[in-house]
């Protein structure tokens, strides 16, 4: 089968290449996989450069989720050749096919497509754990997402939306700026260059902020300290700037709010019946057409190095779609 492998981990991804490999068989508890649509995530991007938390040792296979249908399942195990299925395995998913075990994978919700589901999984997830199940989002609550163009700060965008809340998109590349707002239901898109508190207290009515949501780090995290309201929380998402953010412990003591570390595949993982719950929501909201990936493009995975090019220098508005079998 095609499969998208790193051979060595290197900066500018020279040690992945597009490979033939053997296809998986199937060990027992697996579910084996025919992947029509798999979604690049930023970590997919780190591990070729062996800079995530995650380290697999070279040669593996890249992508860490995924949509296709069943070929083989053990009986009992929920799932049958031809059911539609979701999920994914940390790598293995830039591939033709795949076998992982029955638990990470769901079924796909009525009316989504191979492509949606792939680029619903870890976003939705990620945006639901942090929002929703760590702070307890409420309508009418004030959301600010950073780095608003990427795949987990779209779905939260879509999901703060579709739950009521409303929301400030803020993104440090102001030539997307009309691009997300075209993009998003986000009710104000604003510029993270500079100081923003000021822009933020005007559109809050000097309230601020109740949750924000932030996945960039460095300076955005900075100044992201002080957009949130007394008792609000604000949510360590990952550092796409680069630069891991220190804070004085005074600063959240004396203006009473919460760092929120949020790790939703770990969160998933230590309490499964909650990941499982978080699943079934997710799903029922993308059924009743409340929330909806933001795709920027689908490629076949012949041009993977589009898409981790576009992801590294920044170009998304939301997120990149391989089709392996293309
Ligand atoms: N905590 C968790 O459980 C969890 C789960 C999944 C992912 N994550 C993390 O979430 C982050 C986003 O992942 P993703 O897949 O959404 O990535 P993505 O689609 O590439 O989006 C990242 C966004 O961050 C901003 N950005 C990128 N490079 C930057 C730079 N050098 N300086 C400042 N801002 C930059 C950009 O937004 P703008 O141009 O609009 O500013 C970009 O669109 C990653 O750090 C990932 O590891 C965390």
């Amino acid at each position: 089968m095609r499969a998208l492998r790193v051979n060595s981990l290197t900066e500018d991804l020279s040690g992945v290449e597009l490979a033939e490999i053997p296809n998986p068989l199937r060990k027992p508890g697996e579910v084996l996989v025919t992947i029509h649509a798999a979604s690049l995530n930023f970590p997919d991007l780190l591990m070729t450069r062996g800079a995530y938390q995650f380290k697999p040792e070279p040669p593996f296979i890249s992508g860490l989720e995924f949509a296709g249908e069943v070929i083989d399942a053990d009986p009992g195990s929920g799932f049958s050749p031809g059911d539609r299925v979701m999920g994914g395995n940390k790598t293995g998913g830039f591939a033709e096919f795949a076998s992982v075990g029955a638990q990470k994978l769901s079924h796909i919700p009525d009316g989504i497509s191979f492509a949606q589901a792939a680029a619903m999984g870890a976003a939705y997830s990620t945006a639901y754990t942090g929002l929703v199940e760590l702070c307890g989002l409420k309508a009418g609550q004030w959301v600010l997402v950073t780095g608003a163009s990427g795949g987990v700060s779209l779905a939260a965008i879509d999901l703060a939306k579709a739950l009521g809340a409303r929301v400030i998109a803020a993104t440090g590349s102001p030539r997307k700026q009309a691009m997300i707002e075209a993009r998003s239901r986000a009710d104000h898109v604003i510029s993270t260059d500079g100081r923003y508190r000021e822009c933020v207290s005007e559109i809050t009515g000097g309230a601020l902020c109740d949750i924000v949501f932030d996945p960039v780090g460095g300076d955005v995290f900075d100044e992201s300290t002080r957009c949130v309201r007394f008792g609000g929380n604000l949510i360590v998402v990952g550092f796409t700037s680069g630069r891991i953010a220190e804070i004085a412990t005074n600063i959240p003591l004396i203006k009473g709010f919460s760092i929120v570390g949020l790790r939703a595949g770990e969160y998933a993982r230590h309490f499964p019946e909650r990941g499982k719950a978080i699943q079934a929501e997710i799903a029922m909201l993308a059924e009743a057409g409340a929330i909806s990936p933001a795709i920027d493009r689908v490629l076949p995975l012949t041009r993977w190095r589009e898409g981790f090019e576009a992801m590294a220098n920044r170009e998304l508005v939301g997120k990149v779609v391989f089709e392996p079998g293309v």
